[in-house]
């Protein structure tokens, strides 16, 4: 067995979410220590690139080097662990809640001059090239216990960006950005199969999709959204050359309220985002919260009705929900309702782990108003 140390995002509990749904379904393990910033897992070998690449939520992962006696560890192995680094003059450590003299104390007992740079952002990594010229180390205290790890890989901000706001068509208000898309995919704990998004928009949630392997379809009743879409997701093809086959005949204008009179296949995964309301320069007043969400409701109950028909008898969904911040509090859809009355059933991917949280899950994004609630569902079994 391994242990692996785990950088959560910035939305830590929904990276966790995240993590432990898409671990469930392909290997067995265990989560070591579950702390606000960081968790470890322990688990055979993780193909930890591919994990690194396909998770939204993660900002790095690293491998466990030691976890008893660090300073003797450091002192037998610090040779070794810079023995084919190419650039000694540099290196990183990130800590978590600890100090990290007792290696650069030792480093210089043995010789090794190297300046040593204190919690580098995934970002500085990735420009500063560390991973590939140098190393960076972990240090990362629960309860009692340091673990001392390396860096293996981390989260590529630049490729995400090139994927939001590079790609030829745009809508940045109404986007959804990639990190929180691949999140959305990977709570479902579907690893591949058809994968549908019938409030497509620009197609956000699609072009990660495809990116993962999945088969991909959209429907949106805006013309030039479709249109978009298309634009997009032909970019990601030739961009990432991937296979994606007829994307003109598998993204449609139609209504999500009508979704099954423009499919006849079975989709596995839902994910999607809808229109959340209008967007909005200041917190609304509770009144006005209850408004635009009362006005929603219709058309997230007909159409959720519809995802229904849709779906695989074992298939997800995964769906946005505006919530607001008012003077009196937060206000959002009741799912636990809305589910009920669609033959839907809420799902919290923590829940038999037993971690303290808040659910229903929710993403701030500074420049919205409107918080995204984050909701994971399945048929109800009859
Ligand atoms: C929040 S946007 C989705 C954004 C999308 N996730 C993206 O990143 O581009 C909601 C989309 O739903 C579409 N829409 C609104 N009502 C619809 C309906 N009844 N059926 C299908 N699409 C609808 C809008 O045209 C808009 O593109």
């Amino acid at each position: 067995m391994n242990q692996f140390i785990f950088i959560l995002g910035k939305n830590p509990i929904l990276s966790l979410a995240e993590l432990i749904a898409y671990l469930e379904v392909r290997c067995e393990f265990r989560i070591v220590e579950n702390m606000n910033e960081f968790c470890i897992i322990e688990t055979h070998q993780l193909p930890v690139n591919i994990l690194m690449k396909n998770l939204g939520g993660m900002l790095k992962i690293g491998c466990v080097l030691a976890s008893e006696d660090l300073e003797k560890y450091v002192q037998e192995n610090c040779m070794e662990l810079f023995k084919n680094v190419p650039d000694k003059s540099f290196f990183s450590i990130s800590c978590f809640s600890n100090d990290a003299d007792f290696i650069t104390d030792e480093l210089k007992r043995q010789g090794i001059e190297s300046r040593c740079k204190l919690n580098m952002t995934h970002t500085d990594i990735v420009k500063n090239r560390i991973l590939e010229n140098s190393i960076e180390l972990l240090l990362c205290k629960a309860g009692d216990r340091i673990y001392l790890g390396k860096t293996l890989y981390v989260h590529n901000p630049f490729e995400f960006k090139k994927r939001d706001i590079g790609r030829p068509e745009q809508r940045s208000m109404y986007s959804i950005p990639p990190r929180l898309c691949r999140i959305m995919i990977n709570l479902s704990g579907i690893k591949n199969g058809i994968l549908l998004d019938p409030f497509c928009g620009t197609g956000s949630i699609l072009q990660e999709a495809a990116m993962m392997g999945f088969d991909v379809r959209g429907l949106d009743t805006d013309r030039k959204c479709i249109e978009a879409c298309i634009k997009n997701l032909k970019w990601i093809k030739k961009e990432y050359r991937i296979k994606i086959d007829s994307v003109g005949d598998k993204i449609k204008h139609g209504d999500a309220r009508k979704i099954s009179t423009f499919f006849n296949e079975q989709a596995g995964l839902i994910v999607t985002e809808p229109d959340l309301g209008p967007a909005l320069k200041r917190n609304p007043k509770f009144r006005e919260a209850e408004r635009i969400l009362k006005n929603l409701s219709s058309l997230y109950e007909t159409s959720l009705k519809e995802m229904t028909n849709v779906l695989k008898p074992d298939g997800k969904i995964v769906m946005v929900t505006p919530c607001f911040e008012t003077e009196s509090g937060q206000i959002g859809i009741d799912m636990k309702i809305l589910a009920e009355k669609t033959g839907l059933h809420i799902i919290d991917p923590l829940e038999k782990y037993k971690i303290a949280h808040n659910f229903p899950f929710l993403d701030y994004e500074e420049r919205h108003r409107t918080i995204r609630q984050i909701n994971v569902m399945e048929l109800r079994r009859k």
